[in-house]
């Protein structure tokens, strides 16, 4: 069996990765073509950028459907890396008049094509595509990033996702022939959608927050300091908070891009046990948001969260003797 170190791969459920080097010019990847590869080539060291991921549009449904998961808002910016005949990138811009975007292609003719296409189709101002290696683009300012490649090729191109896509960008893989497992690394898609024949898979790049946090908050006329630690790999978030002498855990803890929320249920000294569910929008160094404070014996009550990153955390203090 194959393997990767970083990316352990289940024949059933990514034949495509054992595939060796294909031409990569004008290479139709049928799913029988892909299936008889898989069956009858020998295992290979998946070497990645090496195997240019042959061309096979995507079906019309899987298209629609990438379409819909990406939730278009206007302004947006759409990318397709490995974008073939261009059909998602001018599906993208048919679908809103303000949404415009981008794909790039190994293969020239495949980039003639798309282009064609915009053209007859009237997008060619917010539909362009460009002849161009997908680990050499900017994807600072784009807002969806639409992939079918092999996937190690996807793996290894969620290190430049990671660093260069803004937190909230939405990024979506049509899974067939590759499967949903190991797509990205260890980074699990946030939603598999099956409403179309094949899965498509979703993820929101996560904002930042592992790290200190402080913020205030008035209970019951007086201000309590709260200060938390927060841990993160990908979008999975755990973390500890602090008030007064006493610490607790979160929990229910969920980030999609920049919104984070999460529940603590401490009880703080002189003013009694009390669930908070916070929610609020992650940007650089602050979160903005609300809490819903819910005291064991009252009625629950909104307060603004503004949450601040901190260099050294109260967290930290000593505890001494006294535990509340
Ligand atoms: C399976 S097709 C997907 C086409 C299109 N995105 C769709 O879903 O209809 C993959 C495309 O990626 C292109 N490709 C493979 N490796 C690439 C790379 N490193 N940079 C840019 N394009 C690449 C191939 O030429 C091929 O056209």
């Amino acid at each position: 069996m194959t393997q990767t170190p970083d990316a352990p791969v289940k024949p059933a459920e990514a034949p495509s990765m054992d595939l060796p080097r294909l031409p990569a010019r004008r290479t139709l990847l049928s799913a029988g073509a892909a299936a008889l590869a898989a069956a009858t080539l020998p295992a290979m060291r998946a070497q990645a950028q090496e195997y240019g991921t042959p061309y096979g549009p995507s079906n019309a449904d899987s298209v629609k459907r990438m379409i819909q998961l990406a939730e278009l808002r206007d302004g947006n910016v759409v990318a397709d890396l490995g974008s073939g005949n261009g059909q998602i990138i001018i599906a993208a811009a048919l679908s809103n008049p303000k949404v415009r975007g981008w794909g790039v292609d190994l293969q020239e003719w495949l980039v003639k094509t798309a282009t064609e296409s915009a053209a007859k189709q009237g997008v060619s101002d917010r539909a362009q595509f460009f002849q161009r290696n997908a680990f050499d683009v900017d994807l600072r300012e784009v807002d969806v990033i639409n992939m079918w490649l092999f996937a190690n090729l996807t793996r290894l191109l969620r290190t430049k996702i990671l660093a260069e896509a803004r937190p909230g960008t939405r990024v979506l893989v049509n899974g067939q022939l590759i499967g949903t497992e190991n797509i990205l690394g260890n980074w699990q898609p946030d939603l598999i959608d099956r409403e179309s024949p094949n899965p498509i898979l979703k993820w929101w790049v996560p904002a930042k927050v592992e790290g200190n946090w402080t913020w205030q908050l008035p209970l019951g006329g007086t201000p309590y300091t709260y200060d938390f630690v927060l841990q993160q790999q990908f979008q999975v978030v755990e973390g500890t908070g602090r008030v007064g002498n006493r610490r607790e855990s979160l929990s229910d803890t969920r980030l999609r891009g920049t919104e984070l929320s999460f529940v603590f249920d401490m009880t703080v000294t002189g003013f009694g046990r009390a669930k908070h569910e916070f929610i609020g929008q992650v940007s650089g160094d602050q979160i903005r948001g609300k809490v819903t404070v819910s005291p064991a014996e009252g009625k629950p009550f909104d307060l603004p969260w503004t949450a601040t990153r901190a260099a050294t955390s109260g967290w930290f203090r000593p505890t001494g003797l006294d535990l509340k």
